[in-house]
């Protein structure tokens, strides 16, 4: 018999409440996190799932100042989002709690204070960049200068986005500060230290020598790393205005350091979730820490808050933290900034009711090793084939049939179960260890797939049996094979249930079955004979290649709005003397005729009235615009191009269009209507 812990403590990291969440997020962190969790619960094992909103730090105060609001409105507007999408996709926390809360700042202050208490910090006073104007310190992303590196001159104090080179804010050549646009000065300020130089033999100890074995590879080896580059001392505490008061005398204007908080928030959130018994999640020997985050937090994780929960030391240390790579979506890297994501809540908009299906997809193409793609064909296929082929497929034939043959009622096993029958039910029998198995070990795609082979097990033993012919020929049979097949489908009710939630209630709905707990799932007695159940529903649908091309067009729209914005201008030509400018003759004309030149794609052939005469003008527009659309539109025209001709057409002019970066024509107009032939100049 293999031993459980006591209990678990199960952590989702706190996202940032500065934007709503993605695919990309439900994938790394709380799919698997909530598969974990579920399985656990229909294990019997007391867990504690816990999670948050990540309301201080930089990214917040900047995109308050981006949308010209508090940053206490940023926090509201998008914590409240963020927590309907966990919620519509079945994100099962037992709290999903804010680190702006009350309990959060009193938890996070005694944190600090009894490290303070202690002597654990370093004091140490350092030059920093601050703005005059703005009368503050500045965080290494209000910072923007020349990048050392590369010339990019809006690098930020901490990073190069173009050339991705890691900056300190001095290295920026001509810094100025995204509040003011002023060059910011260095001046002193104080502020405290954890000596992570102090942990490392420890931690050393505890992770080299005490997780080699059981973290994952990419977590191990990233930890590893650090350690052997040589862990400095760091700062825990910002000069900023939103945030956590450092609660010492002489610490005004200061707070803590996001990342010294926002950890701290599992604590409080369980504190607020369980006032009288938080301490033995957090505290008791018998609890499993288990952190679920993605591989940008793995450091703060595995070193720094485990080494303030040493330096503190009440408190226990996480057993693993099974972080997963990144997802990337159609060959690129997922970016708030540039809009290249598929946010939850607006996949639920185009995508009603069908949650179950992203939770499928990403599981199945989780990046729990490397980093995945996710494309809309992949989501089609998986969904078409796999969930409605397959699982759907099995459970709709077993529920379908039951109703035609034995009128909605499991039929009795009759006779002796013949070898067929005894094989798919030792298969049923084996799936919930082995797949529970894999989840303990924080193999969700593969426990997927063991589920899914589950479901194969039970189309092949109909595909072989074929209730829908045998029925013609031996009732009593039939009601063998239906009865074994319906025993498979309840056990789905269970196995489902983590992976798929909504969808296995709706199974539970169908067969009438409460899902059961998962060692009794795979027993071959779920369903009693005689039992009713309920009407057929179909779990999964078919999605048709309108919906996902319909996908694949935002986010090309998306490349291309992207394209534009970043656009940069192209390099100003040689000067021309005001003579030469002088001699052009703009005029605005009306167009009154337009038509295509046969057998060209581009040209069209228009005429102009000029105020002068009616001229003929053959222009290479055609891609661009209907003909019909330019009759009656004003333009602005070169009058005195010297003709010439065109596939046979004399060209008298020349039109003046605008081109976008993405190629696309817009025609030069006045603002209103002005008389044919009048000068522009
Ligand atoms: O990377 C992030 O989105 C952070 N807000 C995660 C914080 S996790 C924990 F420490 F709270
Ligand atoms: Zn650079």
């Amino acid at each position: 018999m293999q031993a459980y812990p006591q209990r678990y403590t199960v952590t989702a990291a706190l996202p940032y409440a500065n934007g709503p969440v993605h695919i990309g997020h439900l994938a790394g962190v709380y799919l698997p996190a909530d598969i974990y969790v579920r399985y656990l619960r229909a294990a019997g094992r007391d867990v504690k799932f816990i999670c948050g909103s990540d309301e201080h730090g930089v990214p917040i105060t900047i995109r308050a100042q981006k949308e010209g609001v508090t940053p206490q409105q940023v926090v509201d507007k998008y914590h409240a989002i963020i927590r309907d999408s966990f919620v519509d996709f079945g994100v099962s926390f037992d709290i999903y709690s804010r680190t702006s809360s009350q309990t959060h700042s009193e938890v996070a202050s005694g944190f600090f204070k009894k490290l303070y208490e202690e002597d654990k910090f370093i004091e140490q006073t350092s030059q920093q960049y601050y703005d005059e104007k703005a009368e503050q310190f500045l965080a290494d992303r209000y910072i923007v200068g020349t990048c050392p590196n590369c010339g990019n001159e809006n690098a930020y104090g901490d990073q190069c986005e173009k050339c991705g080179s890691s900056l300190s804010p001095t290295e920026l050549i001509n810094p100025r500060s995204m509040l003011s646009g002023n060059q910011p000065v260095l001046r002193e300020t104080k502020h405290w230290y954890l000596p992570l130089d102090q942990y490392e033999p420890w931690l050393r100890e505890w992770i080299v020598e005490g997780h080699k074995a059981d973290w994952k590879a990419n977590v191990y080896g990233q930890c590893k790393s650090w350690i052997d580059q040589g862990l400095q001392p760091r700062a825990v505490t910002r000069d900023l205005d939103w945030g956590v008061p450092v609660p010492v005398a002489g610490a005004e204007g200061k707070v803590l350091y996001v990342w010294f908080d926002a950890p701290i928030g599992y604590i409080s959130a369980t504190k607020d979730l369980l006032p009288d018994t938080w301490e033995t999640y957090w505290k008791d020997s018998g609890t499993k820490l288990v952190h679920f985050i993605g591989k940008d937090n793995i450091v703060f994780h595995c070193i720094i808050f485990p080494a303030m929960l040493k330096a503190h030391g009440d408190y226990i240390l996480p057993d693993n933290v099974p972080a997963n790579e990144f997802l990337n979506l159609e060959g690129d890297k997922i970016s708030t900034s540039r809009n290249w994501a598929v946010w939850l809540h607006e996949y639920l908009q185009d995508f009603p009711g069908k949650a179950d299906v992203l939770r499928y997809v990403l599981c199945a193409n989780a990046p729990e090793t490397k980093d995945n793609d996710f494309t809309w064909k992949d989501f089609q296929a998986r969904n078409n084939n796999e969930l409605v082929a397959n699982l759907g497929n099995f459970v709709n034939r077993a529920v379908v049939l039951t109703h035609k043959f034995f009128a909605g009622k499991v039929p009795a096993i009759n006779g002796e179960l013949q070898t067929i029958d005894l094989e798919a039910l030792a298969q049923l029998a084996e799936f919930p260890q082995r797949i529970g198995e894999l989840i303990d070990n924080y193999r969700f795609r593969d426990a997927l797939n063991e589920l899914m082979n589950l479901t194969r097990v039970g189309n092949k033993y109909l595909a072989e049996t074929e209730p829908w012919k045998l029925i013609k020929t031996d009732e009593a049979r039939t009601g063998t094979v239906l009865h074994v097949a319906l025993q498979i489908a309840a056990s789905l009710v269970t196995l489902m249930e983590p992976f798929l939630p909504a969808s296995a209630a709706t199974l539970g709905d169908m067969l009438r079955l409460e899902k059961g707990s998962w060692q009794a799932a795979g027993r071959p007695d779920a369903l009693a004979t005689g039992h009713e159940i309920g009407a057929a529903a179909l779990l999964f649908e078919k999605i048709e290649d309108t919906t996902v091309e319909a996908q694949v067009q935002k986010l090309l729209d998306t490349k291309k709005a992207n394209e534009l914005a970043n656009a940069v201008a192209a390099p100003a030509k040689e000067d021309v003397s005001f003579d030469d400018f002088g001699r052009m003759d703009l005029r605005v004309g009306t167009v009154v005729a337009a038509e295509k030149v046969a057998k060209t794609k581009k040209l069209l052939k228009l005429t102009v009235d000029t105020g002068l005469d009616q001229r003929t003008i053959v222009s290479g527009i055609a891609e661009h615009f209907i003909p019909e659309a330019l009759v009656g539109q004003q333009v602005l025209v070169l009058l005195n191009l010297a003709p010439r001709e065109i596939k046979g057409i004399e060209s008298q002019g020349m039109l003046l269009l605008a081109e976008n970066a993405d190629g696309s024509l817009q025609l030069m107009q006045p603002g209103q209507h002005v008389q044919p032939g009048s000068h522009v100049a």
